[in-house]
């Protein structure tokens, strides 16, 4: 059997529905004074679809994930998102659209346990101001709860119970990289990007 993947949806071999395009882009050009670290690159990226960007070391790959998760603005090129156009965007408005994003570099909080920052990958969905927080009645404590209950469910999918409550910093390269993970988790996100190396 074919699959005829320009068709609007289709179902991979392994059982995935392949929908719509969701995240477009349209020639994409990133410059760093002289350095061309893009050159009129595109490609989309449809729902429920799993894409790779491959290539040496300098290739770009880091720099277009900046490019999709606002950290860099291409000098040309559009960046297109469910069917609109973005604007100029600061990271964390990026994220409010439900773009989650890991680093090549670990970057997490060190001194926090593996709940507390997994709990800070949700932030952008807590509203209640500051004095529902500080007496965390009504929206705050709904809010964190919720919250809460939804970390709970990436850390038992990610079967990293045993560690929740341990400093980031304690823990070894690949568990953090796991940690990263599930802060990005693409629990209520739309998209998710993560660059170079993954341990098993
Ligand atoms: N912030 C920056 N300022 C100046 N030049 C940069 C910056 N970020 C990337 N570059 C340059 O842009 C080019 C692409 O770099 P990038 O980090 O995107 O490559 P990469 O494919 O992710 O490489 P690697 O496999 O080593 O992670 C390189 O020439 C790099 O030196
Ligand atoms: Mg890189």
């Amino acid at each position: 059997m074919t699959t005829d993947m320009n068709a609007d949806s289709y179902v991979t071999a392994d059982g995935r529905t392949i929908g719509p395009v969701v995240m477009d882009l349209k020639n994409i050009t990133l410059r760093f004074g002289g350095v061309v670290a893009i050159k009129d690159i595109s490609f989309n990226i449809r729902e429920g679809e799993i894409r790779a960007i491959i290539g040496p070391n300098g290739a770009g790959k880091s720099s277009m994930l900046n490019v999709i998760s606002g950290f860099y603005k291409p000098q040309e090129g559009e960046v297109w998102f469910r069917g609109s156009k973005r604007p100029q965007m600061r990271p964390y408005q990026v994220a409010q659209q439900g773009l989650a994003r890991t680093f090549q570099n670990i970057a997490l909080f060190d001194g926090m346990t593996v709940l507390d920052n997994i709990m800070t990958g949700r932030l952008n969905k807590m509203n209640a101001n500051l004095l529902q927080q500080a007496i965390w009645k009504g929206k705050a404590e709904k809010e964190e709860l919720e919250n809460r209950e939804a970390c709970e469910k990436v850390i038992d999918f990610l079967e990293i119970q045993h560690i929740r409550k341990t400093p980031v910093g304690r823990l070894p390269y690949g568990l953090k990289k796991r940690v990263e993970l599930a802060r990005a988790w693409p629990l209520n996100r739309r998209c998710f990007c993560s660059t170079n190396r993954w341990p098993a």
